[in-house]
């Protein structure tokens, strides 16, 4: 599958999931419908998907693509950093981050959104990974972090 228009394709995406997630508040079918979808529209996703802030822990949320680490180390890694800067984090390459955690290691970049609530205190992180270096453009960021956003409606 080849990506013409990057921002067309998001916007088609986001489209998508904006009917998708009228259907259930229940949010394990939300985050699955959402890392389904994306994964298998984005040639460049190698793993999609969420982990969650359960009692100081992160763990494993719905996914698509190869077996992940169930359980994050504590205050590590690129997910942790997104979680406690309560930002988009934007990993060109991951064998450059510091204390980045490989589940596997065919991951060469890395982009993580926190999902924050409307009061402020996040509760876990969208988790994406491609086999290529610099696979996240600002493009991506931006999309994805609308997407999660939509988590909130
Ligand atoms: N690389 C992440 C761990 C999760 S996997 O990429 C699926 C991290 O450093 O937090």
């Amino acid at each position: 599958m080849k990506i013409k228009n990057l921002e067309q394709h998001y916007q088609r995406i986001f489209r998508q999931l904006q009917e998708l997630l009228t259907k259930t508040p229940d949010q394990t079918a939300r985050l699955a419908t959402i890392a389904a979808l994306l994964h298998h529209k984005m040639p460049h996703f190698f793993w999609t998907g969420f982990y969650l802030k359960i009692d100081d822990c992160l763990i494993v949320g719905p996914y698509q693509g190869p077996l992940a680490c169930q359980v994050l180390d504590e205050q590590k890694g690129v997910c942790w950093t997104g979680i406690l800067q309560k930002q988009t984090v934007v990993v060109p390459d991951v064998h450059k981050f510091a204390d980045h955690i490989a589940c596997d290691r065919r991951s060469n970049s890395e982009i993580v959104i926190p999902l924050i609530r409307q009061d402020g205190s996040v509760w876990g992180v969208m988790d994406v990974d491609s086999e290529n270096f610099n696979a996240f453009s600002e493009i991506d960021q931006k999309w994805l972090e609308k997407i999660v956003s939509l988590l909130n409606s």
